[in-house]
């Protein structure tokens, strides 16, 4: 998703704002660009593909300058070329922009009639030049702003600089993140804190609807209606070194080896010996928490499959009724919400703009109130949620989410026996469970231990086209996640299927170029997955089965092999053997050569509809 990064300095800020950007590379992006004020003059240069293309541009003829905006594109209007790629220009005025204006066709219209000439075909410079217009009548940068994003319809994150006020940028968001960087004679603008880290710890966030002013010297945030408002500066906890790859090949390699820790610092002061604590759920918790009398999940993607596991067990430990829905589905239906619901909505970067637009329409839908799953403190769903419980993963760089899949289950698994326990589970067996989930970072460690097997498994998908996933019960969430982690890397494509579901359909696919991919534990399910297996096996397909070190399991299949993995009880269970399943996917991207850290076409955050 598109990244800003913006400075206004004493030092030439250039090499700041490439620094910037290269940290929201993760966000997933097409095309890269920046502009600096250097005197009176609008100095731009932008190029498709890598950040790194458009820093040699800058580095064969640099520039001075210490006013500048710059920009990683994720194309939605127009394709990904030089042309489209941001910061575009129109009169006096440079502008970047994160988000999509849905209102822009008219006015780009009324503007065309008007005699303008527009170089692309994107909503952002239509923005320009109705920024533009405005000056052109009298008002300063900021008022133009102003004046303009109220005609606006949509999302938008931006910062934009003038010729005539070389000193300032302005930067206004809705819908898309934005917040502000505040340094010593030096303030700054980027997409998230990452990307200001480098140079600041002092962030200030954004409200939906603010307008900021930045110089060099000052901070002030404005209201849509242009009066000022006080926003608090924070200090963040972010380290520089926290989002560097080390040792590691990728960052996706470094966040799977991450589970074990993350894991920990998830639960770490919030289950104990006498079980889950009181207070983890924020002012209110527990006494909202013993009043629910269902569940609706929300959420997108992994976060999605992270739902899915939790329906399972929130069914069976608690015996509330639980939905699970993508927010896409959910914020345009009329879902039916029985007396008494929570909303959870669950979200690695709490920037997704389905979620939080889902989360939003749930306010209007009666709910008894609403939890946050999510792994950034100071993110939008967040801040608008009445519970929140963070999953401590730490910055997640890979696109392909993992460390923050394994922390969600951590914190969902808090929930249910939080849940459980209200609803008067048995004691010995909610404090048998409290201690199998305080051993998910152990059984963690011991999966990884399976990577040499994995990597030498994983030659085997190399000319593969297809792959499928089958699991059963709750294991049906972890080949789901299991299968999009394959997708998403390797391009192999992939598809999940609950195992008992086999012959309904997906078995006229199998033959000897199939592999098929099975989580095995050891559980009332076991024979009755042996048995889909061999309808496998029957038809020369190639088994992968990862199965718990205490299922009885007969021998290895004729095309393909068995691991075992200790998946430390039922529980826990989905958590552990999802890591093999990342690593698989990790290990068969590899061998394919994919850009695994950043794979064609995806996005981490996607902060657009
Ligand atoms: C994108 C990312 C996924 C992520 C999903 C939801 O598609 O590529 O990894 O699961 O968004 O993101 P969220 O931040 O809301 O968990």
């Amino acid at each position: 998703m598109c990244g800003i990064v913006a400075a206004v300095a004493q030092r030439d800020v250039a090499p700041l704002l490439i620094a910037g950007l290269k940290e929201l590379e993760y966000r997933g992006y097409d095309s890269a660009g920046l502009a600096v004020l250097e005197g009176n003059q609008v100095r731009r240069i932008r190029a498709k593909g890598k950040v790194r293309e458009m820093e040699s541009l800058y580095q064969a003829d640099p520039f001075p300058g210490g006013t500048g905006i710059a920009h990683t594109r994720w194309a939605t209007h127009g394709m990904p070329n030089e042309a489209n790629a941001h910061p575009h220009v129109a009169g006096r005025v440079a502008i970047v922009h994160n988000g999509i204006i849905e209102n822009y066709a008219p006015l780009r219209e009324a503007l065309q009639a008007r005699g303008h000439v527009f170089t692309s075909e994107t909503d952002t410079e239509v923005m320009a030049a109705l920024i533009d217009a405005r000056i052109d009548t009298g008002l300063g940068l900021r008022e133009a702003v102003l004046a303009v994003v109220r005609e606006l319809e949509g999302a938008y994150a931006i910062a934009v600089i003038s010729r005539d006020e070389p000193d300032c940028v302005i930067g206004a968001r809705r819908g898309a993140p934005l917040l502000v960087g505040v340094g010593i004679g030096e303030n700054f603008l980027g997409s998230d804190a990452q990307a200001l880290i480098q140079v600041t710890n002092k962030m200030i966030y954004l409200d939906e609807d603010d307008v900021v002013e930045i110089t060099r010297e000052r901070v002030q945030v404005f209201g849509l209606d242009g009066r000022p408002v006080e926003r608090e500066t924070h200090e963040s906890e972010l380290s520089a070194d926290a989002v560097e790859r080390g040792e590691y090949r990728h960052y996706m390699q470094k966040e799977i080896f991450e589970q074990p820790r993350a894991v920990a610092d998830t639960l770490e002061s919030r289950i104990g010996p006498h079980g889950v604590l009181p207070n983890i759920f924020g002012v209110g918790g527990d006494e909202l928490l013993a009043k629910v009398r269902g569940v609706h999940i929300i959420a997108c993607g992994t976060s999605y499959h992270a739902g899915l596991v939790a329906k399972y067990w929130i069914e069976e430990y608690a015996r509330l009724p639980v939905a699970v829905e993508v927010a896409s589905e959910y914020r345009y239906r009329e879902a039916v919400v029985p007396a008494d619901t929570l909303f959870v909505a669950i979200s690695q970067s709490g920037e997704t703009a389905d979620t939080l637009a889902a989360m939003r329409e749930s306010r209007r839908r009666g709910y008894l109130g609403t939890l946050a799953i999510c792994n950034v403190p100071e993110s939008s769903v967040v801040r608008e949620a009445d519970l929140k419980l963070m999953t401590r993963a730490g910055p997640e760089i890979g696109v392909a989410s993992t460390k923050a899949f394994t922390t969600q289950l951590a914190a969902l698994a808090l929930l249910t026996l939080r849940l459980a326990h209200e609803r008067g589970l048995d004691e010995t067996r909610y404090l048998a469970l409290c201690e199998q989930l305080q051993s998910l970072p152990r059984m963690i460690e011991q999966a990884l231990q399976l990577e040499p097997e994995i990597q030498a498994l994983a030659e085997h998908f190399i000319p593969r086209h297809h792959a499928l996933f089958l699991g059963r019960g709750v294991q049906f969430p972890v080949a789901l996640e299991g299968s999009l982690k394959l997708k998403e890397i390797s391009y192999i494509h992939a598809e999940a299927y609950p195992a008992g579901e086999l012959k309904h359909g997906p078995l006229a696919l199998v033959d000897e170029d199939m592999p098929v991919v099975a989580v095995a534990p050891n559980g009332p399910l076991l024979d009755k997955l042996k048995s889909n297996l061999q309808e496998v096996r029957a038809r020369g397909g190639e088994l992968i089965v990862f199965a718990d070190k205490a299922a009885p399991m007969d021998g290895n299949p004729s095309r393909g092999s068995v691991l075992r993995v200790d998946a430390g009880g039922e529980f826990i269970a989905p958590a552990v053997f999802t890591v093999p399943l990342q690593l698989l996917s990790y290990h068969v991207a590899v061998l394919r050569g994919t850009d695994v850290d950043q794979p064609r076409n995806l996005a981490k955050s996607v902060t657009v509809e």
